[in-house]
Protein backbone atom coordinates (compact mmCIF):
# COMPACT_ATOMS: atom_id res chain seq x y z
CA UNK A 1 0.00 0.00 0.00
CA UNK A 2 1.19 3.56 -0.86
CA UNK A 3 2.27 5.68 1.73
CA UNK A 4 -0.46 8.33 2.98
CA UNK A 5 1.67 11.90 2.86
CA UNK A 6 0.66 14.98 5.07
CA UNK A 7 -1.02 16.38 2.06
CA UNK A 8 -3.47 13.69 2.18
CA UNK A 9 -3.91 14.15 5.94
CA UNK A 10 -4.87 17.68 5.50
CA UNK A 11 -7.15 16.95 2.45
CA UNK A 12 -8.88 14.96 4.96
CA UNK A 13 -8.85 17.83 7.68
CA UNK A 14 -7.73 17.84 11.17
CA UNK A 15 -9.02 20.94 12.28
CA UNK A 16 -9.69 19.94 16.09
CA UNK A 17 -8.30 16.69 15.65
CA UNK A 18 -5.47 15.20 18.25
CA UNK A 19 -2.64 14.10 16.11
CA UNK A 20 0.64 12.61 17.63
CA UNK A 21 3.79 13.67 15.35
CA UNK A 22 6.90 11.27 16.30
CA UNK A 23 10.10 13.92 15.63
CA UNK A 24 13.63 13.84 15.41
CA UNK A 25 14.67 16.09 18.12
CA UNK A 26 17.76 14.87 19.02
CA UNK A 27 20.07 17.03 19.02
CA UNK A 28 23.94 17.84 19.94
CA UNK A 29 24.18 19.86 23.03
CA UNK A 30 26.58 21.50 25.11
CA UNK A 31 27.71 21.30 28.34
CA UNK A 32 25.53 24.33 29.59
CA UNK A 33 22.84 22.82 27.55
CA UNK A 34 22.81 24.39 24.02
CA UNK A 35 22.33 23.64 21.27
CA UNK A 36 25.19 23.22 19.10
CA UNK A 37 23.71 22.48 15.97
CA UNK A 38 19.60 23.25 15.47
CA UNK A 39 19.69 21.23 12.23
CA UNK A 40 16.78 18.49 13.43
CA UNK A 41 14.72 21.59 15.07
CA UNK A 42 14.83 23.30 11.60
CA UNK A 43 14.25 20.13 9.49
CA UNK A 44 10.87 19.49 11.86
CA UNK A 45 9.09 22.70 11.42
CA UNK A 46 7.62 22.40 8.02
CA UNK A 47 4.93 19.14 9.37
CA UNK A 48 4.20 20.62 12.66
CA UNK A 49 3.58 24.19 11.18
CA UNK A 50 1.28 22.89 8.69
CA UNK A 51 -0.65 20.79 10.87
CA UNK A 52 -0.75 24.03 13.89
CA UNK A 53 -1.94 25.89 11.18
CA UNK A 54 -4.39 23.63 9.63
CA UNK A 55 -5.98 23.60 13.12
CA UNK A 56 -4.80 20.26 14.80
CA UNK A 57 -4.03 20.14 18.31
CA UNK A 58 -0.46 18.84 18.24
CA UNK A 59 1.40 16.51 20.19
CA UNK A 60 5.18 15.98 19.50
CA UNK A 61 6.89 12.91 21.17
CA UNK A 62 10.73 12.58 20.42
CA UNK A 63 13.81 11.68 22.45
CA UNK A 64 17.00 13.03 23.06
CA UNK A 65 20.47 11.17 23.61
CA UNK A 66 19.93 7.76 25.56
CA UNK A 67 18.65 7.81 28.96
CA UNK A 68 18.52 4.49 30.53
CA UNK A 69 14.54 4.24 30.54
CA UNK A 70 14.33 6.72 33.72
CA UNK A 71 14.07 10.44 33.62
CA UNK A 72 17.09 12.11 33.86
CA UNK A 73 17.62 16.03 33.73
CA UNK A 74 20.46 16.50 31.80
CA UNK A 75 18.35 14.61 29.21
CA UNK A 76 15.00 16.83 29.59
CA UNK A 77 13.82 17.85 26.07
CA UNK A 78 13.34 21.80 28.11
CA UNK A 79 16.11 23.55 25.78
CA UNK A 80 14.83 21.61 22.79
CA UNK A 81 11.11 22.93 23.50
CA UNK A 82 12.17 26.46 23.60
CA UNK A 83 13.93 26.39 20.46
CA UNK A 84 11.16 24.93 18.81
CA UNK A 85 8.95 27.23 19.97
CA UNK A 86 11.29 29.98 18.95
CA UNK A 87 11.84 28.15 14.89
CA UNK A 88 7.89 27.43 14.82
CA UNK A 89 7.17 31.36 15.84
CA UNK A 90 4.48 29.77 18.18
CA UNK A 91 4.25 28.95 21.97
CA UNK A 92 5.36 24.79 22.47
CA UNK A 93 4.32 23.42 25.59
CA UNK A 94 6.39 20.69 27.27
CA UNK A 95 4.88 18.04 29.54
CA UNK A 96 7.08 17.13 32.93
CA UNK A 97 6.70 13.32 31.60
CA UNK A 98 5.91 11.15 29.02
CA UNK A 99 2.83 9.77 29.19
CA UNK A 100 2.18 10.80 32.68
CA UNK A 101 -0.54 12.78 34.57
CA UNK A 102 1.05 16.00 33.83
CA UNK A 103 1.02 14.73 29.58
CA UNK A 104 -2.70 14.01 29.65
CA UNK A 105 -3.89 17.06 31.70
CA UNK A 106 -1.93 19.26 29.42
CA UNK A 107 -3.61 17.01 26.16
CA UNK A 108 -6.94 17.40 27.70
CA UNK A 109 -6.74 21.03 27.78
CA UNK A 110 -5.09 21.54 24.11
CA UNK A 111 -7.28 23.97 21.52
CA UNK A 112 -6.88 23.85 17.86
CA UNK A 113 -3.58 24.71 16.40
CA UNK A 114 -1.84 24.24 20.43
CA UNK A 115 1.24 22.24 20.38
CA UNK A 116 2.79 19.94 23.22
CA UNK A 117 6.01 18.34 23.41
CA UNK A 118 6.23 15.03 25.66
CA UNK A 119 8.78 14.92 27.52
CA UNK A 120 11.96 12.63 26.29
CA UNK A 121 9.97 9.31 25.38
CA UNK A 122 13.18 7.83 26.14
CA UNK A 123 12.40 8.37 29.81
CA UNK A 124 10.12 5.52 29.23
CA UNK A 125 11.68 2.56 29.53
CA UNK A 126 9.08 0.68 27.55
CA UNK A 127 10.11 3.00 24.42
CA UNK A 128 13.14 0.56 23.40
CA UNK A 129 11.78 -2.22 25.02
CA UNK A 130 12.48 -6.02 23.27
CA UNK A 131 9.42 -7.02 24.81
CA UNK A 132 6.52 -6.32 22.54
CA UNK A 133 3.70 -5.99 24.65
CA UNK A 134 5.46 -3.82 26.39
CA UNK A 135 6.06 -1.16 23.74
CA UNK A 136 2.55 -1.54 22.96
CA UNK A 137 1.54 -0.32 25.88
CA UNK A 138 3.28 2.81 26.14
CA UNK A 139 2.26 2.74 22.42
CA UNK A 140 -1.55 2.91 23.56
CA UNK A 141 -0.99 5.28 26.19
CA UNK A 142 0.77 7.26 23.67
CA UNK A 143 -2.51 7.33 20.81
CA UNK A 144 -4.67 7.67 24.17
CA UNK A 145 -3.32 10.96 24.19
CA UNK A 146 -4.41 12.15 20.81
CA UNK A 147 -8.16 10.50 21.37
CA UNK A 148 -11.05 12.78 20.85
CA UNK A 149 -13.29 13.53 23.79
CA UNK A 150 -16.16 11.06 21.64
CA UNK A 151 -13.59 8.37 21.68
CA UNK A 152 -12.51 8.63 17.93
CA UNK A 153 -8.97 7.75 17.13
CA UNK A 154 -6.54 10.04 16.46
CA UNK A 155 -4.20 10.42 13.98
CA UNK A 156 -0.04 9.59 13.87
CA UNK A 157 1.90 11.92 11.57
CA UNK A 158 5.60 10.37 11.60
CA UNK A 159 8.13 12.91 10.82
CA UNK A 160 11.03 11.74 12.66
CA UNK A 161 13.65 10.15 9.85
CA UNK A 162 16.69 10.16 12.10
CA UNK A 163 14.71 7.03 14.23
CA UNK A 164 12.90 5.25 11.38
CA UNK A 165 15.22 2.25 11.44
CA UNK A 166 14.35 2.35 15.77
CA UNK A 167 11.39 -0.39 15.87
CA UNK A 168 10.42 1.40 18.92
CA UNK A 169 7.34 2.28 20.67
CA UNK A 170 6.79 5.62 19.63
CA UNK A 171 8.35 4.86 15.83
CA UNK A 172 6.76 1.32 15.31
CA UNK A 173 3.69 0.27 17.44
CA UNK A 174 2.14 3.52 17.17
CA UNK A 175 1.62 3.02 13.84
CA UNK A 176 0.01 -0.06 13.93
CA UNK A 177 -2.52 1.35 16.20
CA UNK A 178 -3.80 4.74 14.61
CA UNK A 179 -4.37 6.40 11.27
CA UNK A 180 -0.92 6.78 9.83
CA UNK A 181 1.34 9.60 7.51
CA UNK A 182 4.08 10.06 6.65
CA UNK A 183 5.46 13.78 7.35
CA UNK A 184 6.98 16.04 4.98
CA UNK A 185 10.38 15.22 6.32
CA UNK A 186 9.94 11.57 6.18
CA UNK A 187 8.99 11.82 2.38
CA UNK A 188 11.26 13.91 1.17
CA UNK A 189 14.44 12.01 2.82
CA UNK A 190 13.20 8.60 1.67
CA UNK A 191 12.22 10.46 -2.01
CA UNK A 192 15.99 11.15 -2.06
CA UNK A 193 17.18 8.22 -0.69
CA UNK A 194 15.22 6.16 -3.39
CA UNK A 195 16.88 8.26 -6.09
CA UNK A 196 20.39 7.52 -4.86
CA UNK A 197 19.79 3.46 -4.87
CA UNK A 198 18.00 3.21 -8.56
CA UNK A 199 18.93 5.98 -10.50
CA UNK A 200 22.54 6.27 -10.33
CA UNK A 201 24.18 8.46 -12.35
CA UNK A 202 28.07 7.48 -12.90
CA UNK A 203 30.72 8.29 -11.55
CA UNK A 204 29.11 7.64 -8.20
CA UNK A 205 31.33 8.54 -4.91
CA UNK A 206 30.89 7.99 -1.87
CA UNK A 207 33.00 9.08 0.77
CA UNK A 208 32.61 7.79 4.67
CA UNK A 209 34.65 8.37 7.46
CA UNK A 210 33.32 8.20 11.63
CA UNK A 211 35.79 6.33 13.81
CA UNK A 212 34.20 2.50 13.67
CA UNK A 213 34.68 0.46 10.76
CA UNK A 214 32.49 -2.16 12.65
CA UNK A 215 29.31 0.82 11.97
CA UNK A 216 30.02 1.16 8.42
CA UNK A 217 30.84 -2.67 7.59
CA UNK A 218 27.41 -3.86 5.83
CA UNK A 219 27.57 -0.35 3.65
CA UNK A 220 30.80 -0.35 2.96
CA UNK A 221 30.23 -4.01 1.70
CA UNK A 222 27.10 -2.90 -0.19
CA UNK A 223 28.47 0.48 -1.49
CA UNK A 224 31.85 -0.69 -2.91
CA UNK A 225 29.97 -3.06 -5.18
CA UNK A 226 27.75 -0.26 -6.54
CA UNK A 227 30.28 3.07 -6.77
CA UNK A 228 32.91 3.61 -9.01
CA UNK A 229 34.97 5.05 -5.48
CA UNK A 230 34.46 4.17 -2.06
CA UNK A 231 36.93 7.28 0.11
CA UNK A 232 37.56 6.36 3.27
CA UNK A 233 38.48 9.16 5.58
CA UNK A 234 38.11 9.64 9.86
CA UNK A 235 38.95 7.27 12.57
CA UNK A 236 37.89 4.41 10.50
CA UNK A 237 41.03 5.23 8.34
CA UNK A 238 43.38 3.75 10.79
CA UNK A 239 42.11 0.28 10.55
CA UNK A 240 42.54 0.32 7.21
CA UNK A 241 46.38 1.32 7.05
CA UNK A 242 46.91 -1.15 9.76
CA UNK A 243 45.51 -3.59 7.70
CA UNK A 244 47.95 -2.65 4.79
CA UNK A 245 50.82 -3.31 7.69
CA UNK A 246 51.36 0.56 8.40
CA UNK A 247 52.41 1.03 11.92
CA UNK A 248 49.65 3.90 12.98
CA UNK A 249 50.79 5.14 15.97
CA UNK A 250 48.63 5.45 19.10
CA UNK A 251 45.65 6.53 16.52
CA UNK A 252 41.88 5.04 16.77
CA UNK A 253 42.63 1.37 16.08
CA UNK A 254 39.63 -1.94 15.85
CA UNK A 255 42.13 -5.07 15.84
CA UNK A 256 38.88 -6.99 15.97
CA UNK A 257 38.36 -5.65 12.18
CA UNK A 258 41.97 -5.92 10.91
CA UNK A 259 40.88 -9.27 8.67
CA UNK A 260 38.05 -8.10 7.83
CA UNK A 261 39.73 -4.78 6.46
CA UNK A 262 42.20 -6.70 4.81
CA UNK A 263 39.52 -9.00 2.99
CA UNK A 264 37.84 -5.59 2.03
CA UNK A 265 41.34 -4.41 0.69
CA UNK A 266 41.50 -7.22 -1.62
CA UNK A 267 38.29 -7.58 -2.91
CA UNK A 268 37.95 -3.70 -3.95
CA UNK A 269 41.25 -2.32 -4.17
CA UNK A 270 39.85 -0.59 -7.48
CA UNK A 271 37.14 1.11 -5.09
CA UNK A 272 38.40 1.71 -1.72
CA UNK A 273 40.69 4.85 -1.54
CA UNK A 274 42.82 5.65 2.12
CA UNK A 275 44.48 8.78 3.09
CA UNK A 276 48.20 9.30 1.77
CA UNK A 277 48.71 11.84 4.28
CA UNK A 278 47.55 12.33 7.96
CA UNK A 279 47.83 15.31 10.76
CA UNK A 280 48.79 13.43 13.77
CA UNK A 281 49.53 14.78 17.19
CA UNK A 282 50.50 13.63 20.44
CA UNK A 283 47.27 14.27 22.36
CA UNK A 284 43.34 14.01 21.65
CA UNK A 285 43.32 17.85 22.30
CA UNK A 286 42.08 21.03 20.65
CA UNK A 287 45.28 22.39 21.85
CA UNK A 288 47.31 20.17 20.53
CA UNK A 289 50.31 20.34 18.45
CA UNK A 290 49.61 18.89 14.61
CA UNK A 291 51.97 17.89 11.91
CA UNK A 292 51.32 16.05 8.78
CA UNK A 293 52.87 12.69 8.35
CA UNK A 294 52.96 9.97 5.34
CA UNK A 295 49.71 7.89 5.81
CA UNK A 296 52.51 4.90 6.15
CA UNK A 297 54.76 6.54 8.60
CA UNK A 298 52.58 7.67 11.52
CA UNK A 299 55.42 7.54 14.40
CA UNK A 300 54.85 5.61 17.45
CA UNK A 301 53.55 7.95 20.24
CA UNK A 302 51.03 9.96 17.44
CA UNK A 303 47.82 9.75 16.89
CA UNK A 304 45.78 10.46 14.02
CA UNK A 305 43.08 13.50 14.41
CA UNK A 306 42.91 14.22 10.50
CA UNK A 307 43.77 13.32 6.93
CA UNK A 308 46.44 15.68 5.21
CA UNK A 309 46.16 18.18 2.47
CA UNK A 310 47.74 15.35 0.17
CA UNK A 311 44.64 12.91 1.03
CA UNK A 312 42.53 16.36 0.02
CA UNK A 313 44.19 16.80 -2.76
CA UNK A 314 43.67 13.10 -3.88
CA UNK A 315 40.15 12.92 -2.99
CA UNK A 316 39.33 15.83 -4.47
CA UNK A 317 40.10 14.66 -7.78
CA UNK A 318 38.31 11.84 -7.15
CA UNK A 319 35.20 13.70 -6.68
CA UNK A 320 35.51 16.47 -9.64
CA UNK A 321 33.95 14.40 -11.72
CA UNK A 322 31.38 12.41 -9.90
CA UNK A 323 28.04 12.61 -10.94
CA UNK A 324 26.57 11.44 -7.55
CA UNK A 325 28.13 11.54 -4.06
CA UNK A 326 27.24 10.20 -0.52
CA UNK A 327 29.04 11.18 2.32
CA UNK A 328 28.58 9.99 6.10
CA UNK A 329 31.33 10.79 8.79
CA UNK A 330 33.87 13.68 9.01
CA UNK A 331 37.47 12.89 7.79
CA UNK A 332 38.97 14.14 11.39
CA UNK A 333 38.07 15.94 14.26
CA UNK A 334 36.91 18.70 12.80
CA UNK A 335 35.19 20.35 16.28
CA UNK A 336 38.89 21.11 17.16
CA UNK A 337 39.84 23.95 14.19
CA UNK A 338 43.54 22.24 14.25
CA UNK A 339 42.37 18.66 12.64
CA UNK A 340 38.93 20.46 10.67
CA UNK A 341 40.86 20.86 7.27
CA UNK A 342 40.40 17.39 5.72
CA UNK A 343 36.45 17.36 7.00
CA UNK A 344 36.28 20.80 5.22
CA UNK A 345 38.67 20.41 2.18
CA UNK A 346 36.30 16.92 1.16
CA UNK A 347 33.07 18.91 1.96
CA UNK A 348 34.23 21.56 -0.73
CA UNK A 349 35.32 19.46 -3.35
CA UNK A 350 31.52 17.74 -2.93
CA UNK A 351 30.06 21.40 -3.38
CA UNK A 352 32.18 21.98 -5.77
CA UNK A 353 31.01 18.58 -7.61
CA UNK A 354 27.11 19.84 -7.08
CA UNK A 355 28.02 23.12 -8.28
CA UNK A 356 29.06 20.78 -11.59
CA UNK A 357 25.64 19.26 -11.62
CA UNK A 358 26.39 16.28 -9.44
CA UNK A 359 23.56 14.49 -7.20
CA UNK A 360 24.84 14.77 -3.48
CA UNK A 361 23.77 13.78 -0.06
CA UNK A 362 25.28 14.54 2.75
CA UNK A 363 24.36 11.26 5.42
CA UNK A 364 22.93 13.05 8.40
CA UNK A 365 24.67 13.02 11.70
CA UNK A 366 27.66 14.25 12.44
CA UNK A 367 28.44 15.19 8.87
CA UNK A 368 25.64 17.25 8.69
CA UNK A 369 26.79 19.29 12.09
CA UNK A 370 29.96 19.41 10.03
CA UNK A 371 28.40 21.09 7.54
CA UNK A 372 27.21 23.85 9.70
CA UNK A 373 29.53 24.23 12.23
CA UNK A 374 32.56 24.86 9.57
CA UNK A 375 30.24 27.56 8.26
CA UNK A 376 30.03 25.62 4.59
CA UNK A 377 26.90 26.73 2.38
CA UNK A 378 23.74 24.03 3.32
CA UNK A 379 22.28 24.47 -0.65
CA UNK A 380 25.55 23.27 -1.91
CA UNK A 381 24.77 20.38 -1.55
CA UNK A 382 21.51 18.33 -2.80
CA UNK A 383 20.19 16.98 0.20
CA UNK A 384 21.88 17.19 3.60
CA UNK A 385 19.61 13.90 5.70
CA UNK A 386 19.02 14.51 9.21
CA UNK A 387 19.48 10.73 9.53
CA UNK A 388 22.81 9.45 9.82
CA UNK A 389 22.11 5.45 11.24
CA UNK A 390 18.57 5.42 9.18
CA UNK A 391 20.62 6.62 5.96
CA UNK A 392 22.97 4.22 6.17
CA UNK A 393 20.31 1.05 7.32
CA UNK A 394 18.52 2.69 3.93
CA UNK A 395 21.63 2.04 2.03
CA UNK A 396 22.66 -1.40 2.92
CA UNK A 397 19.45 -2.11 1.84
CA UNK A 398 17.88 -3.18 5.59
CA UNK A 399 13.88 -3.02 6.05
CA UNK A 400 13.38 0.44 7.87
CA UNK A 401 10.46 -0.47 10.84
CA UNK A 402 9.57 2.91 10.84
CA UNK A 403 8.77 3.23 7.41
CA UNK A 404 7.93 -0.38 6.63
CA UNK A 405 4.88 -0.10 9.13
CA UNK A 406 3.54 3.70 7.65
CA UNK A 407 2.93 0.85 4.28
CA UNK A 408 0.60 -1.33 5.72
C1 LIG B 1 20.31 9.67 15.66
O1 LIG B 1 20.88 10.49 16.37
O2 LIG B 1 20.87 9.07 14.72
C2 LIG B 1 18.84 9.41 15.88
O3 LIG B 1 18.25 10.41 16.63
C3 LIG B 1 18.66 8.05 16.50
O4 LIG B 1 19.23 8.03 17.77
P1 LIG B 1 19.68 6.63 18.40
O5 LIG B 1 20.86 6.16 17.59
O6 LIG B 1 20.01 6.91 19.83
O7 LIG B 1 18.52 5.67 18.25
Amino acid sequence: MAIKSLADLLAEGVEGRGVLVRSDLNVPLDDDNNITDPGRVIASVPTLKALAEAGAKVIVTAHLGRPKGEPDPKLSLAPVAAALAEKLGRHVQLAGDVVGTDALARAEGLTDGDVLLLENIRFDPRETSKDDSERLALAKALAALVEGPDGSPGVFVSDGFGVVHRKQASVYDVATLLPHYAGTLVAAEVKVLEQLTSSTDRPYAVVLGGSKVSDKLAVIENLATKADSLIIGGGMCFTFLAAQGFSVGSSLLQEEMLETCRHLLDKYADVIHLPVDIVVAEKFAADAEPATVAADRIPDGKMGLDIGPGSVERFTALLSNAKTVFWNGPMGVFEFPAFAAGTKGVAEAIIGATGKGAFSVVGGGDSAAAVRQLGLPEDGFSHISTGGGASLEYLEGKELPGIQVLES
